[in-house]
């Protein structure tokens, strides 16, 4: 019964905000950084303290899960403060802010115990993401921590870890067509915008590829799981994850064709079903042959992208798999119809695929070989190392997408 702690919310709905108290001697910056942030749904700025002093108790009173601290203030400075702050409120995270960038400061206010160091001025989406990204990293800590403190912001409540967390499919059933890399792109994306814990798993068991777009060497995989089929518990699921860079923790395919076999379709089902109580969202990369493996997942999916391309076979496909999909009930709103790698040099358009298979393309990503190629080789996903193109643009908006699709179903 009892689950191993995760101390993360769990779905949109009831999911916690960041509490953030600011730290400024400056009436005009203070006010400023409440600006910057109002617009912010994730973000609750739930006090502002005038001085050092006022920083600590405020800190002590509110609990925040970020102080957001200027360095130079009269009286007991930001760093100062900071210490005493990390010792009365060891769940707080500190944002360090200052004019200057100095070596020293920043080694100070590192072992004063801050997080992040930002230099003014910054912009409101410098601000935002390292907000997002200490608040993460909190998160991350708070559940390393062995016992949560009781009545500490953030300590865990039984419900909380019962909640089911959202799976989403990739899936073609068409290869070439893209879904892998766009399940790991999809995933870095979503977890990149949010304060949502993210996973990936492959369950294209054959010829998985999420461990080499992410560049993890394949050292635990579900394989590991087929022998242990009767023990199964969480902590045996979440020892068989590998942790990326990025935040998204990745469970990787067998690492030879032939030891996909051991891999049951009932052993996905129960690993996707304990996977997504640990997770917000679960992306899940699929091979693109309909066996009992795919629709085992399918039918656990709370939302199924189906990728297509431009060309005929893929769509021709598509059309029998949507057949498929009625004949198995699927409710068309768990469907999210994605077309991928768009060219304006190609005649087939995105309205005559959606009149011909009588279905909404959703999403389109525009073909964009030089970024995808450099990406996959490097085994760096493009929304991390080509940000700015296109293609990362339309993953992150369909990322958003997606959540807001969650939410909306959720009301
Ligand atoms: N948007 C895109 N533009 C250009 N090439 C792409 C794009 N998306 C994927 N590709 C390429 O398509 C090929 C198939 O991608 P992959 O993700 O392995 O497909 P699937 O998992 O559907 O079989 C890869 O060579 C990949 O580099
Ligand atoms: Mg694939």
């Amino acid at each position: 019964m009892a689950q191993s702690a995760s101390p993360l919310p769990n779905n949109s709905e009831d999911q916690q905000k960041i509490r953030l108290l600011i730290v400024d001697d400056i009436p005009e910056t203070r006010e400023n950084l409440r600006k910057l942030l109002f617009f912010e749904p994730d973000i609750d700025v739930v006090g502002a303290a005038t001085s050092g002093e006022e920083g600590i108790q405020m800190a002590i009173e509110l609990q925040p899960d970020i102080v957001l601290m200027d360095i130079n203030m009269p009286g007991i400075d930001g760093i100062t403060a900071s210490e005493r702050i990390t010792q009365e409120v060891p769940m707080c995270q500190i944002i360090m802010m200052s004019v200057q960038g100095e070596a020293d400061y920043l080694r100070r206010s590192m072992l004063a115990g801050a997080r992040e160091f930002l230099i003014k001025p910054f912009s409101s989406d410098e601000l935002v993401r390292s907000i997002r990204r200490v608040y993460q990293l909190g998160l991350q800590r708070r559940q390393a921590m062995p016992v949560a403190v009781p009545g500490a912001a953030g300590a865990v409540k039984a419900e909380e870890l019962e909640t089911a967390g959202k799976i989403v499919a990739v899936f073609s059933p068409k290869g070439g067509v893209g879904c892998s890399v766009l399940a790991v792109n999809l995933a870095i994306a979503l977890q990149q915008n949010a304060a949502i814990k993210v996973a990936v798993v492959d369950t294209s068991l054959q010829f998985g590829d999420v461990g080499v777009l992410l560049n993890l060497y394949a050292s635990r995989t579900i394989a590991d799981l087929a022998s242990l089929a009767d023990e199964l518990d969480n902590e045996l699921i979440s020892d068989i994850f590998l942790p990326h860079s990025s935040g998204v923790k990745a469970l990787l395919a067998p690492p030879r064709p032939e030891v996909a076999d051991t891999v049951s379709p009932p052993l996905v089902a129960e690993v996707l079903n304990r996977v997504r109580k640990m997770y917000d969202i679960v992306v899940v990369d699929t091979g693109s042959v309909l066996d009992d493996v795919v629709l085992n997942v399918l039918d656990l999916s709370d939302k199924i992208i189906v990728v297509t391309t431009p060309e005929i076979p893929a769509i021709k496909n598509v059309k029998l798999f949507f057949e498929v999909t009625e004949q198995l009930e699927y409710d068309r709103s768990r469907i999210m119809f994605v077309l991928n790698k768009t060219d304006r040099r190609i005649n087939i358009r995105a309205e005559d695929i959606e009149a011909n298979l009588k279905y909404r393309i959703e999403a389109q990503l525009p073909y964009d070989e030089r970024t995808v190629t450099m990406s996959v080789n490097q085994g760096i996903p493009y929304v991390l190392s080509s940000k700015n193109s296109v293609l990362a643009q339309a993953t992150v908006a369909l990322g958003k997408q997606l959540l807001k699709s969650f939410e909306e179903s959720e009301e």
